[in-house]
């Protein structure tokens, strides 16, 4: 992860776009912190850590940068059934890194004790195989808009414009291939990334091209997601 910022930062190539692609689902550590910590590697800090390495080297241009991050619907703020947590994920100006450092933290001690106090997934079979999935996409939603806010005031020539968003069940290892195309999954991403600058617009989430918001949308998929749950 060192090797491309340096080299970066070297003048050896430039930045324009750049997609977060890297995510995982479940960790096959017996461990339930630990467990839920290699997802939030993945998920959320990798992420996060990679974004702001790379962002110093932006080039500046017209069409403005992009950054998407993929997401899921998992972490749509209907997902976060406690509502404390929910209105401080939701705020616009009080979130910061640290709030969501704190919803992570309090997830973690959940996961130590046993509890959902956090997510409040009523269905404890769902919890125990997305529960961490979730947590790291929300985590990851919010800091998009975080990012997004912070980058909002570039001038013209020097703007980053940063999105989620929701590739829908894609046949990969993830989903024990079930699901639509690569093709399909990435269409909302390289939409995003080759859109005029005239259009674009920053800190949001989209589904099939769509900005949904990040609330709420529970939109059906033909596949059950309890049925990607990896047999132990
Ligand atoms: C992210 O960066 C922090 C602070 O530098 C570091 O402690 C952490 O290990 C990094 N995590 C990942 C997954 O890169
Ligand atoms: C999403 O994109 C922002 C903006 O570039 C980035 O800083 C942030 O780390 C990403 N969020 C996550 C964790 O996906």
């Amino acid at each position: 992860m060192l090797c491309l910022p340096r080299k970066l930062a070297f003048g050896m190539t430039s930045l324009l776009q750049l997609v977060n692609n890297a995510g995982v689902a479940w960790s096959s550590c017996p461990d339930k912190v630990l467990a839920a910590k290699e997802v939030l590697n993945t998920n959320y800090y990798g992420v996060k850590n990679l974004t702001h390495a790379l962002l110093p080297l932006f080039r500046p241009s017209a069409a403005g940068s992009r950054v998407v991050n993929v997401s899921s619907m998992a972490g749509q703020l209907a997902a976060v059934g406690n509502n404390k947590w929910k209105e401080q994920l939701s705020g616009e100006d009080n979130l910061n890194e640290e709030v969501i450092e704190c919803f992570i933290q309090a997830y973690l001690k959940d996961r130590a004790e046993g509890v959902d106090t956090v997510l409040l997934i009523p269905n404890k079979e769902v919890f125990e195989a997305y529960g961490d999935y979730t947590l790291s996409k929300a985590a990851c939603n919010a800091h998009t808009r975080v990012v997004a806010r912070d980058l909002a005031n570039r001038k013209e020539g020097e703007k980053v414009f940063v999105n989620c968003m929701c590739p829908g069940i894609t046949s990969t290892a993830m989903s024990q291939n079930k699901g639509h195309s690569v093709e399909e999954g990435a269409d909302t991403a390289v939409w995003l990334v080759l859109r005029p600058a005239s259009e674009c617009v920053t800190g949001k989430f989209f589904l099939k091209r769509q900005d949904r918001g990040f609330f709420y949308i529970r939109e059906a998929f033909s596949i059950d997601a309890q049925s990607m749950i990896p047999e132990k």
